[in-house]
């Protein structure tokens, strides 16, 4: 059951240290794999200092990146260069970066593929908002998300790791969660559409998360849908106590 745990804008680097000493005492080493941190990018270096000692195999990385390695892009970050200083993940085409940010199904899909020829794992956000599910078009939403999202995955990338989050726009941040139905229906489509697009046994090893106002209370009935790989938490993540407390309640 993965847990990745997603900041936003929140903490600095002080904050970042004070919260991992606390988190890397909740949790045993055989656990640690199940974790992954998405910091603001001003605290890579601190997560790398704690997450990456060779005692724990917890995941972490940006959330966002640019779809080349350098050039005149002011306010962005190199995927080339993140990966150079160890980051295993790379959010993409999270809500906010889709709404507040205008970012398109084809900067997602060329920041899946930089993503995986960097060495990193993508982990491609989509979901539709209120609306498109009142007017029954969440399937087609996120089916198009999907596969406008991994149009740029090159052949030879193909069996490269790559994750999937669902994240109903209207359930992110509101405390409006989706109903463990709603979630395992969106990932069954999405498990269906994976299995099209590349056959049934590269579907199977693709990790689908569920975003989405997790919380402890919330994670088991979540985590027993049979498509639900796992978590992306926003506001729950950013206590250590009760994001631990996610992961085992999920497995209880
Ligand atoms: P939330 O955010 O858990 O605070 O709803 C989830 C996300 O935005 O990834």
């Amino acid at each position: 059951m993965i847990c990745a745990g997603n900041w936003k804008m929140f903490k600095g680097p002080q904050e970042t240290r004070s919260y991992f000493e606390e988190f890397l005492g909740l949790i045993s080493p055989e656990q640690s794999s199940n974790f992954v941190f998405f910091v603001p990018a001003i605290n890579l270096l601190v997560a790398k200092e704690f997450l990456s000692t060779g005692k724990v195999k917890i995941g972490w990385g940006a959330q966002n990146c640019y779809f080349t390695s350098e050039g005149a892009f002011t306010g962005e970050n190199s995927p080339q260069v993140l990966a150079q200083v160890g980051a295993t993940h790379c959010l993409v085409g999270h809500s906010e970066r889709r709404q507040i940010f205008g970012e398109t199904d084809s900067w997602c899909a060329q920041k899946v593929a930089v993503i995986q020829e960097a060495g990193m794992i993508p982990v491609l956000c989509l979901g539709e908002t209120a609306q498109e599910r009142e007017r029954h078009q969440t399937e087609s939403v996120i089916v198009r998300q999907l596969k406008q999202g991994l149009a740029e995955v090159k052949d030879k990338n193909k069996h490269k790791p790559l994750w999937i989050a669902y994240e109903p726009v209207w359930a992110i941040g509101t405390g409006k969660v989706a109903t463990p139905e709603q979630a395992g229906e969106a990932h069954s489509i999405l498990r269906h559409t994976l299995e099209d697009l590349w056959g049934k046994n590269r579907a199977s090893e693709i990790p689908l998360l569920y975003g989405g106002s997790v919380k402890p209370e919330n994670s088991r009935s979540l985590a027993l849908q049979k498509n639900v790989d796992g978590f992306l938490v926003g506001g729950a993540s950013l206590q250590p106590q009760t994001f631990c407390q996610i992961y085992e309640n999920a497995l209880s």
